[in-house]
Order: structure tokens, then sequence, then C-alpha cells
């Protein structure tokens, strides 16, 4: 890690493996068009060695992180205040340092949202949405999701426990059903976001036939150079429309740029610069 050599605030991800993360581009598209004066860059933090990788980006003058797989949970522990949505979300993917403290935010759950409402124009309240998977991923999404009002919220998983400890977490927020997967069949949602790990290893989730109500969006947290796996079954299984996750990477880092900096970016031109990126 190397101080800057040009004097700008210095912002960065930190992952590991990281070298795939798109956050830098975006972050220098935000800066570029916002004129903000930052560099950012793309940290590979040894896996038993984050809190030190934290410490010393921060000693050499860094303003903020970004956080990816796997130290959202244990970037938790090492901030000395969290916002409500952390401590419900159990994971922490933006890091403020403010007068010496650091500060947890999550903005995954918000992204997801500004996509869904902004970008593709879904409307939620009163909707049926179904969340496949119950890991981190889903976990992040729900407080944002319960603010959009929508009139059922299901969770379906292969380990329900998990599913239950979700539904136990948000009670106050909302009711949550959980599902396993055959159980779906014939149940009709308007909503079906893919917060699974599985289209990563191309492979699709075990859901049944009739998911897809009329009209509905079918929407995978992953994305890739081309339609995922989930997506393409989705319309073979009766969903109006598909999207992937960029728009949620880019809408979740548009948040933390603003947390930072107090300027909000345009997100259109940025998504469709790192898609074209993609190939
Ligand atoms: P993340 O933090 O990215 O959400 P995770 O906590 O490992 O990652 O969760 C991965 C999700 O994908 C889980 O819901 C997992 O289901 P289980 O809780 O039953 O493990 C789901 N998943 C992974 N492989 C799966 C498979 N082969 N079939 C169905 N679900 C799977």
């Amino acid at each position: 890690m190397q101080p800057s050599t040009t004097g700008a605030d210095r912002y960065a991800v930190i992952g590991n493996p990281v070298s795939h993360s798109k956050s830098p581009q975006i972050h220098a598209a935000f800066a570029a068009a916002t004129g903000q004066s930052l560099e950012y860059t793309a940290i590979l933090a040894p896996l038993d060695e984050f809190p030190q990788t934290v410490t010393a980006f921060r000693q050499q003058g860094g303003r903020g992180l970004n956080i990816t797989l796997p130290f959202k949970q244990v970037a938790a522990d090492i901030c000395d205040q969290l916002s409500e949505r952390v401590r419900r979300a159990g994971a922490v993917n933006t890091i403020s340092f403010n007068n010496n403290e650091l500060y947890g935010e999550n903005t995954d759950g918000v992204g997801l949202l500004q996509d869904l409402q902004g970008n593709l124009e879904c409307e939620i309240d009163g909707r049926a949405v179904l969340i496949l998977g119950a890991g981190g991923a889903a976990r992040g999404i729900i407080d944002p999701l319960f603010d959009a009002q929508p009139g059922q919220v299901c969770i379906a998983n292969r380990s329900l426990d998990k599913a239950h400890l979700i539904a136990d977490a948000f009670k106050d927020r909302g009711h949550i059903k959980v599902s396993g997967y055959p159980a779906l069949a014939g149940q009709g949602f308007d909503i079906v976001i893919n917060a699974t790990s599985l289209s990563l290893g191309n492979e699709l989730p075990p859901l049944p036939a009739g998911v897809f109500k009329p009209g509905a969006l079918a929407y995978d947290m992953m994305y890739a150079n081309q339609p995922t796996c989930f997506m393409d079954w989705a319309m073979q299984a009766g969903a109006s429309r598909t999207a992937d996750g960029l728009g949620m990477l880019v809408e979740q880092a548009a948040e933390a740029f603003y947390l930072w900096r107090g300027v909000r970016p345009e997100t259109p031109p940025v998504q469709a610069l790192i898609r074209q990126q993609l190939g």
C-alpha cells in the first residue's frame, strides 16, 4: 500500500480476492463527473489481516473504504459506530473515517432499491416480493425493502432455519413468510430477487413452476457480461423482464460516494460505461 502521490483524498475497496472489483472504475467515473479530487484503489487484504490493513490505510491518510467479500461481517466488529441498518444487517460495505472514528454503513440494500425503483421503474408498494437465499446478501436488502412497503415478502431458502432467523430479526418491520423451494409452486410473485450465490457457479435455485405473476420482474443480484443463467431461466419460466445486479452495484457505490463527499453522482452514464467495459 503506497501513500497518495497526488495529494488527493484517498479511498479504496478492500477484499480478498479484489482484482475483479469494478469499484475503482465506478468511483473514478463519479469523481470525474462531479469534479471531486480523489484517488480510489483496490486493496487485497490477507484473510487474517483485515483490521491491520484498515488501520494501515487510515494511518496513510485514507478517508473511506468499501468492504467486499469476505470482510463485510468482520468490518462491523472494527467500527466505532454503526448505523441502525448495519446493526440489523450485520454487515458493513462502507466505512467513513470521521474524526478518528470508524463509522460503518451498509449501502447495498439502498442500492438495490434505487435500481429497482429508480432505474427499472419497478413498483414495490403493495407487490408480492420473493427473495431467494438467506445469506448476507439477502439480509442486507430486507430493511430498505420494507421502506418501500411491499404487500408481501417471502424468503425461500434451502436451509429453512436461516430464513427463519432473518424473519425473526426483522419482524418489527413486517411479516416475512418463510418457504422451502418446492412449496413455492404456483404462488405467483411480482418481483423475484435471486440473492443466492448460485449464479456465480452457473447454477439455478431449485424453483418450481408458477413463481412469476404476469408482468413479473426477475432480478439477479449477480452480474456478468451476459444474462445470468437465472435470468435466462426466468424468461422461460414466465417472467416478463429480467435485470442483473450491475445497477445495484453502481447505486450502492453512488450512495457510498454521497456519504463520503456529500455529492450525489449521476448513475445511468456510469452503469452504461461499466456495462460497456464488461464487454
Ligand atoms: P452471501 O453472504 O453472499 O449471501 P452466503 O451467506 O454463503 O453468501 O449465502 C449463500 C446463499 O446461497 C444461501 O442462502 C445458500 O443457501 P443455504 O443457506 O441453504 O446454504 C444459497 N445456496 C448456495 N448454494 C446453494 C444450492 N446449491 N442450492 C440452494 N441454495 C444455495
